[in-house]
């Protein structure tokens, strides 16, 4: 009971962050999006979700060369990033503050590196599980509690892509789920290796984050519920589902 209870309150709450709830329009705590510190900040932040965008167009067009019967619809994915990243990079321009994209491509080396080697190895389960299950419950996390503290033109443009990520995240799962019997010795050996790295992108993340007003917890509890979602929804057990988990405590 109480745990349905928990259940139905996540999903109302998750709820009306994705539908961007009025009740948070005039929400007290925003930030002063004008400050030298929050632009200094927002400069890098703002890379990393303009990177992170770049990142998963490239991805998808690379996965569907490994899924050419996929090719249309991971085509049609790829696209809604290359809005993304240009919907973020209207944001960092309407705060006037110019992204630092050096260190945005350092944030997202090694990640970048791992999918690369997958990539050229032809291992598909590995690619996925980088880009839609870790990347976007990442971008899902970090967007949801963006908008909470976002200035109304980035929250606007944050709102609407936060819908998109969860189509890719569902395309990950998807695939994953019907190719759980043949992928899961590999699903399990990627996460060991680039769930860690996500961690420690979100520490490396957190004082830039906090100046923006958002919680490093909070960070890390949503990028959990979304990431722990995924692999139940892939059809991975709840004793599987936290020895994966584990591997981010390291
Ligand atoms: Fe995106
Ligand atoms: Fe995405």
């Amino acid at each position: 009971m109480n745990k349905s209870l928990t259940d139905m309150q996540t999903l109302e709450s998750t709820k009306n962050i994705k539908l961007g709830g009025s009740a948070d329009n005039d929400s007290p705590n925003l930030p002063d999006f004008t400050t030298d510190a929050y632009k200094d900040a927002y400069s890098r932040i703002n890379a990393i979700v303009i990177e992170g965008e770049q990142e998963a167009y490239d991805n998808y067009i690379s996965i569907a060369t490994l899924l050419p019967n996929d090719s249309e619809e991971l085509t049609k994915l790829a696209k809604m990033e290359l809005q993304h990243k240009r919907g973020f990079t209207a944001c960092g321009k309407n705060l006037g503050v110019k992204a630092d994209m050096p260190f945005a491509k350092e944030f997202f080396s090694k990640l970048h590196g791992n999918f690369q080697v997958a990539l050229k190895d032809g291992n598909l389960t590995t690619c996925l599980l980088i880009q839609a299950i870790l990347i976007e419950a990442f971008a899902i996390s970090a967007y949801h509690v963006y908008i909470r503290v976002a200035d109304p033109f980035a929250k606007k443009i944050t709102q609407g892509v936060v819908n998109d990520e969860y189509l890719h995240l569902n395309y990950g799962e998807k695939w994953l789920k019907e190719n759980l019997h043949t992928c899961k010795d590999e699903l399990i050996a990627a996460n060991k290796v680039n769930l860690p790295l996500i961690k420690k992108m979100l520490d490396q993340v957190a004082e830039d984050a906090a100046t923006l007003s958002m919680d490093k917890e909070e960070l890390m509890e949503e990028f959990m519920i979304a990431y722990q979602d995924a692999l139940l929804e892939m059809g991975l057990d709840n004793r599987e589902i936290a020895r994966m988990a584990m591997a981010a405590i390291v």
